[in-house]
């Protein structure tokens, strides 16, 4: 197969780029080489320039979905920056809302949005919040998204979550699924997936009162986070709880917020 060829490395970072908001450096050639070689092998295509081709035409039978799967990473887990999870529930034990709606806004496996479901299903338990609350999970892609939907896990993923809270949610596959546990039904039924391009004008899907929006900015140049970021606040009430990656530095916005701790903000009232 012929090697990544400069200008089709080009193409290929600006056909991202516009759709999605990917922000390729010159640096990183080698590694959408990489990811994309064994895919354009299995296609039987002639090298990257073909692939291109395909993942341009508006009858690309899903392959640029594929792509974009790629060339992301969607490593997630449960529990992640655990200090997150604390505030939250520092904060909601002191304002102790009846409705609660929260958005993990770039879900992944949706690891986040269950690890959020088990703590509000846990502080409404303890009489701390109301009942009525709810999760929207949403990612740019289908394959997260229908993997999200289903809730089985490997049980590596869930390594955070203590004993009593996996028997209290987690369903334990045996036989063939043994070491796999599902999302209880009573979790599931708490948490909606769609599809939403963080890079597109959104409609109204909110407003929230706690949005994640963790380990994504770092796909994006510094003009598409202040875009972003401030785009997804418009979804947050004012008064809401905002969080970032702590790794992802200062949050890049025009949008007025007031820092709590690494990576996590509200929105003045
Ligand atoms: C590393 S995961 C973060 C998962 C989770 N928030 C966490 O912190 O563990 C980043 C996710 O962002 C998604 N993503 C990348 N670009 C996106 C875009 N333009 N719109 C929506 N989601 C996007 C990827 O598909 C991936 O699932």
């Amino acid at each position: 197969m012929q090697t990544l060829s400069d200008p089709t490395f080009r193409r290929i970072s600006e056909l991202m780029y516009a759709a999605i908001g990917l922000s390729f450096t010159d640096n990183k050639k080698p590694l959408i080489s990489s990811r994309l070689t064994p895919r354009i092998q299995r296609l039987g295509l002639d090298g990257f320039e073909d692939y291109l081709a395909l993942i341009s035409a508006p009858d690309d039978g899903g392959e640029f979905q594929v792509a974009v799967d790629l060339l992301t990473t969607n490593e997630t887990y449960f529990f992640r920056e655990p200090a997150h999870y604390e505030l939250l529930e520092q904060e909601l034990a002191r304002s102790k809302p009846a409705q609660l709606r929260v958005w993990s806004a770039a879900s992944s496996f949706g690891d986040e949005a269950y690890s959020t479901a088990m703590l509000l299903s846990d502080l409404q338990q303890q009489g701390r919040i109301g009942a009525d609350w709810t999760i929207l999970g949403t990612d740019i892609s289908d394959r997260v998204l229908r993997s999200a939907i289903e809730a089985v896990y490997p049980e590596d993923r869930l390594r955070h979550v203590t004993p009593e809270r996996l028997r209290r949610h987690c369903l334990r596959g045996d036989g063939a699924s043994e070491g796999l546990v599902q999302m209880h039904a009573r979790l599931r039924e708490r948490v909606r997936f769609g599809q939403l391009n963080l890079c597109q004008p959104i409609e109204d899907i909110g407003p929230f009162d706690v949005i994640f929006l963790r380990n994504v900015l770092i796909y994006f140049d510094a003009p598409t986070k202040r875009e972003v970021v401030d785009r997804v606040l418009t979804q947050l009430r004012p008064g809401g709880l905002f969080f970032i990656g702590t790794a992802e530095g200062r949050v890049p916005c025009n949008t007025a917020l007031t820092t709590l701790a690494p990576g996590a903000f509200r929105k003045p009232s």
